[in-house]
């Protein structure tokens, strides 16, 4: 059983899925239109990566509330403090590469696509691994769950 706030309920643990998933589809969207040398992969990529984008800023401000309705145990400490500042990190990556595609007029040109599309990865792997502290503090710590056992 999740623990709720009387006001609004903790929404985070819905919302995280979405940047994980429109983000990682954003990227093979990208790489597959490189490889398959197909532009309307990458014309898709970029509405995805900017779908992805918006769900990043949803998780964030949902994190931001989901910590002041939760119980942080101290050894869950260091893994939410891991946590949050890897989704700063990963909003501020994405943040960065929706300003630079949208100065390029949402085509990104040749001789930078390396450089955005390593970039793109970098970020999205300081996303996964964020997700996956968050992870650890609900099954590892338990944090936000209280026991279905009386
Ligand atoms: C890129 C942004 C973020 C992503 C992708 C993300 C992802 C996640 C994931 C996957 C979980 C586990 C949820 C579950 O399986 O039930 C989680 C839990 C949690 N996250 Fe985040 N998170 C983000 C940002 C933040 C921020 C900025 C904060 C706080 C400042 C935060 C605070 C929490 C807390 C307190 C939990 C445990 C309680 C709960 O489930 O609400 N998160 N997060």
């Amino acid at each position: 059983m999740r623990l709720t706030c009387e006001v609004m309920p903790n929404i985070h643990p819905f919302l995280v899925h979405f940047p994980v998933a429109l983000l990682t589809t954003a990227l093979s969207f990208e790489v597959l239109g490189v490889l398959l040398s197909r532009g309307e992969f990458s014309k898709a990529g970029w509405w995805i990566q900017m779908a992805g984008t918006i769900g990043i800023v949803a998780a964030v401000l949902s994190g931001l509330s989901a910590k002041s309705q939760v119980f942080i145990p101290l050894p869950a400490a260091g893994t939410f403090d891991a946590h949050q500042q890897l989704a700063f990190v990963t909003a501020g990556g994405f943040a960065a590469l929706l300003l630079w595609r949208l100065g390029m007029r949402a085509k990104i040109d040749p001789g930078r696509r390396f450089l955005y599309l390593t970039l793109f990865a970098a970020s999205l792997a300081c996303l996964w691994v964020g997700a996956w502290y968050g992870g650890e503090l609900v099954y590892r710590f338990g944090v936000g769950v209280v026991s279905p056992v009386p």
